[in-house]
């Protein structure tokens, strides 16, 4: 039958897949029209005109009970020379057609694949993260644009403008002079057809060209979401287009010069005039050298990457904007503003991406509640949990969110670096060579340990020959954290934290050192390595950490009048390797059944990547701060209360029921060196 006799039959009917989105249309119509009529999400850069392929759809053929119709052969029109070319060039899976060449001349099942949504989700990786819905403020748009006429002067921008309009349907447009200056040179070379990267964030009343090339423009487009940390800096660099995550890579903060935890940090700015310039310079040069970094890991020019956005506690916040944070000091914990912000990368200085790259900063809760505790907010959802939960994000200032669909609480809490391996007197990174899983026999008190790189454990076979290029360098947090835990399950330290001496213990493995004693994990000074122990020293570290975690999740239960939480989310870049039942028995974490701690990973690295690529969860996330109630740890005096019961191991008067069904804490005391407990001292940080 031809086109033509399926012309004077009645209107075809057009049912989408997966969306189920079905309407009646005249035969001869586009399916991406048809797709557009319906709302169906289907993409399309260069507007129907067959050059970006983004609009791929499978058509059915045959019987569809389910809809109720049968699909013919043909009801589309034929495979045409548009989509032959673009096969033969650039190949298309067999059976797929391009949704703006295809018509539709009879009643057809359409489906539309994940990679032609225009809002595809980012399938999450991990149980625990969030899909992400694709809606960025940046894309790339390609347009036709009308030829001058001197009869009728317009200018060649009042042009792009309209073509905008009209072949996009987009508001206002506006365009910086360096734009304006390469528009006339990119509409001519192109023969009146252009590319542009078009940028609307959730504030702006007006669109804006962020960059201009002519004709269809292959390349990709990409922003960066951040999670500027006090000691380190992870970015991930996301394809604006499909949300994919073609690197991740971090730094450390180099503001660790000035004082490792953020306390210390405001106060280098009190003590030393211009010290606040010094470390907003110092993050600034750090942040273009990662760029520059991730850029060349994913091999991609730096100037294709348009949008970055921020999440940052509020010391690493006013210091990456420039603003001196001597206020964040002291009461009242003034932010100079919680808002979120919207500017151009330049007035940060970050100039290794595109000179017209726009930065979103997530806002801050309050004054020690910043930027990145939203974005686990937006990561993690508590607002939306029926079960009451408690989210804690690990990082030298830990951040806390309780709460459940009825009301959430936030709060902050100074841990200090030790859970990131500083402090620690054999402590590193997470780096190939840090040891990071550690278990001790309870009876003989000799440990054996994973170091990464290796999925082998020390006594297995074949060990040393798989750690001989990394060697067996230092302890990373995870590690520290399972270590000490070990220690105290295998009776080599007691509830106070203090270490036993050989005597006490049994093992020669635990050697003096002043008046305490230490544990050797491992010595390899035998063959010129390292002796890795656990000295007192880094026990009560991590006691001054994990108090002050534990303190800051108390204080919000007490606000939020419970006993028990139903589910604990550890967060933070190493909170996705830290063994529950580990954290459990240090009493990092409140008692509730093992298999209700969960893993997120880095929540506020997905927060800012949930922000970087939808638009729309901005203003969420904007409305949902206002909505988290913040309880000031500093100012709290049952804060120093709960400190001082959490530094025992795991606590001197809460219990953990849930823990002792599967672990026994053997009752030792070792309190005869003279070494006090951890309880009583404190830091902000
Ligand atoms: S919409 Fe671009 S090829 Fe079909």
């Amino acid at each position: 039958m031809s086109q033509a006799d399926h012309a004077s039959t009645e209107d075809a009917l057009v049912i989408f897949t997966p969306s189920g989105k079905r309407g009646r249309f005249p035969h001869g119509t586009p399916v991406l029209t048809a797709a557009r009529q319906l709302g169906v999400d289907l993409d399309s850069v260069c507007g129907g005109r067959g050059i970006c392929s983004k609009c791929q759809i499978s058509p059915g053929y045959g019987e569809f009970s389910k809809h109720g119709v049968t699909v013919a052969a043909d009801a589309l029109t034929e495979w045409n020379s548009v989509e032959e070319r673009y096969k033969s060039k650039r190949g298309m899976i067999d059976g797929r057609r391009l949704g703006c060449q295809a018509k539709v001349m009879g009643d057809v099942v359409i489906d539309v694949p994940p990679e032609s949504q225009v809002h595809k989700q980012v399938i999450r990786k991990s149980a625990s993260q969030r899909d992400i819905v694709m809606d960025p403020a940046t894309r790339a748009l390609y347009v036709e644009v009308s030829e001058p006429d001197m009869h009728e002067p317009t200018g060649d921008f009042e042009r792009l403008v309209t073509a905008l309009q009209t072949q996009w349907g987009v508001g206002e447009v506006a365009a910086e002079l360096p734009i304006l200056r390469r528009l006339q040179p990119a509409l001519r070379k192109g023969q009146w057809s252009v590319t542009v990267a078009l940028h609307k964030g959730n504030h702006d009343a007006r669109h804006r060209i962020l960059d201009i090339w002519p004709g269809f423009h292959e390349g990709k487009l990409y922003g960066l979401a951040i999670d500027l940390g006090s000691t380190t800096i992870a970015a991930h660099l996301c394809d604006l287009h499909d949300g994919s995550v073609l690197a991740s890579s971090g730094v450390m903060n180099p503001q660790i010069r000035f004082g490792e935890d953020l306390m210390s940090r405001v106060s280098y700015a009190m003590m030393n005039p211009g010290g606040d310039v010094e470390m907003t310079a110092a993050v600034r040069t750090a942040l273009n050298g990662l760029i520059q970094s991730i850029a060349t890991e994913a091999k991609i020019v730096p100037t294709s990457i348009y949008e970055i956005t921020f999440v940052c506690n509020p010391v690493m916040h006013h210091l990456l904007l420039g603003i001196d944070p001597v206020e964040l000091g002291q009461a009242p914990f003034a932010l100079a503003t919680s808002g979120s912000l919207v500017l151009d990368a330049a007035d940060l200085d970050i100039k290794a991406v595109n000179p017209a790259a726009r930065v979103y900063i997530l806002p801050c809760i309050a004054g020690h509640v910043g930027a990145d505790c939203a974005a686990v907010a937006l990561s993690e959802e508590p607002n939306k949990s029926k079960e009451m939960v408690l989210i804690v994000d690990v990082g030298t200032n830990a951040e806390l969110l309780l709460g459940n669909e009825t009301r959430v609480l936030a709060c902050s809490s100074p841990t200090g670096p030790a859970f990131e391996g500083a402090q620690i007197s054999s402590g590193q990174r997470a780096a190939p060579g840090a040891i990071e899983r550690v278990e001790i026999d309870p009876i003989t008190k000799e440990p054996r340990f994973r170091v990464i790189g290796s999925d082998l454990w020390s006594t297995d076979a074949g060990f040393t020959a798989a750690t001989a290029t990394t060697g067996i360098t230092g302890i990373c947090g995870s590690g520290i954290i399972e270590a000490v835990a070990e220690m105290r399950m295998a009776g080599l330290v007691d509830q106070g934290g203090l270490v036993g001496s050989a005597e006490q213990t049994g093992t020669s493995r635990c050697i003096p050192e002043g008046r305490t004693h230490s544990y050797v994990l491992h010595d390899g000074t035998a063959i010129g390595g390292p002796l890795i122990t656990v000295t007192q020293g880094d026990i009560r570290a991590i006691q001054l950490a994990k108090a002050a975690l534990y303190a800051g999740a108390k204080l919000l239960m007490d606000e939020m009048g419970i006993e028990t939480v139903e589910k604990v989310v550890l967060a933070g870049a190493f909170g996705a390797h830290i063994s529950p039942k580990h954290a459990m028995v240090l009493g990092m974490i409140p008692d509730v059944p093992l298999d209700k701690v969960i893993s997120a990973g880095n929540a506020a690295g997905t927060g800012a990547r949930i922000a970087l690529c939808n638009v729309a969860a901005r203003d969420y996330i904007e409305a949902t701060v206002h909505q988290i109630h913040k309880v000031e740890t500093a100012i709290e005096p049952r804060f120093q209360e709960h400190f001082v019961n959490a530094s025992a191991i795991p606590n001197a008067v809460d219990t953990f029921p849930e823990l002792s069904k599967i672990v026994t804490l053997p009752h030792v005391s070792f309190n005869t060196s003279g070494s006090g407990g951890a309880g009583g001292r404190r830091r902000r940080g």
